[in-house]
């Protein structure tokens, strides 16, 4: 996944270009978190942080963030944004030293899991790194609206590179990336693809239960989907 390693450098660029608002979207997690865990600085991971721009956000509004990330090339970035734990983690299976309060899940990340026994994985590691009572948020593109998306192309100028994307469907529930990086003073061309998994609200809101979650909810925002869920409090 070149756009996450060697090609990193290029993310925060391309997002921006994009338009993407994570100031806006910070704030209504921070809300969301806020209301829900009513704890001043609560600690929190953010789950395939990529460069950072959120926890950077919510550094700023008094959370307690640690960042993990697959790739060594966006943690990289992140380290330079926000002086707070940046760990090489993968979300199918990983194991923090401490219990968190709360895990977001941000911008499509969740879509890298590739089947549902790696939802489950994804999950089940979230769930078990919480503290009880602990809250999940997830953020993706609404996939209802996928049924209805066509083959698309998009392309961006960041600096000497124009990024190319071509993003074709595999219906019912797969969305494929081609990326074309062409350094036009070097004259050089590369290439990358994402495989991304469309999972639909049903597929994960039954694998949240299964995995313990309660209380789930979902909140539209323009196309992007919020699902928020609980770890339950155990009666000892
Ligand atoms: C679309 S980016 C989102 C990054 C960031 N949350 C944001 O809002 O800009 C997806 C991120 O997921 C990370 N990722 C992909 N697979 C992962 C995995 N198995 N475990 C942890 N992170 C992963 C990628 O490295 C990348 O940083």
């Amino acid at each position: 996944m070149k756009l996450y390693t060697t090609k990193a450098k290029l993310y925060d660029k391309m997002i921006q270009a994009a338009g993407k608002n994570y100031k806006g979207e910070s704030a209504l997690i921070a809300g969301i978190l806020h209301k829900s865990l009513k704890e001043k600085n609560p600690l929190i991971l953010d789950l395939g942080c990529g460069t950072g721009t959120h926890a950077a956000e919510l550094v700023k509004q008094g959370f307690n963030v640690i960042c993990g990330d697959l790739n060594k090339g966006m943690l990289a970035i992140a380290r330079k944004k926000i002086k707070t734990e940046c760990l090489r983690i993968d979300m199918k299976q990983f194991s923090l030293k401490q219990k968190v309060k709360a895990i977001i899940c941000l911008y499509n990340t969740i879509m890298y899991n590739q089947n549902t026994k790696e939802l489950l994985s994804t999950f089940s590691s979230c769930y078990n790194n919480m503290e009880q009572g602990g809250i999940l948020i997830l953020q993706l593109t609404n996939p209802a609206l996928f049924k209805k998306s066509k083959d698309a192309s998009f392309s961006w100028r960041v600096g000497s590179n124009e990024v190319i994307v071509h993003s074709t469907f595999t219906r019912p529930s797969k969305i494929m990336h081609h990326f074309s990086f062409i350094d036009l003073e070097k004259k050089k061309e590369e290439s990358d693809w994402h495989e991304m998994r469309i999972f639909s609200t049903a597929e994960l809101k039954g694998a949240l239960k299964k995995c313990g979650f309660k209380s789930i909810k979902l909140m539209k925002e323009k196309a992007t989907l919020y699902i928020t869920c609980r770890k339950r409090i155990r009666c000892s």
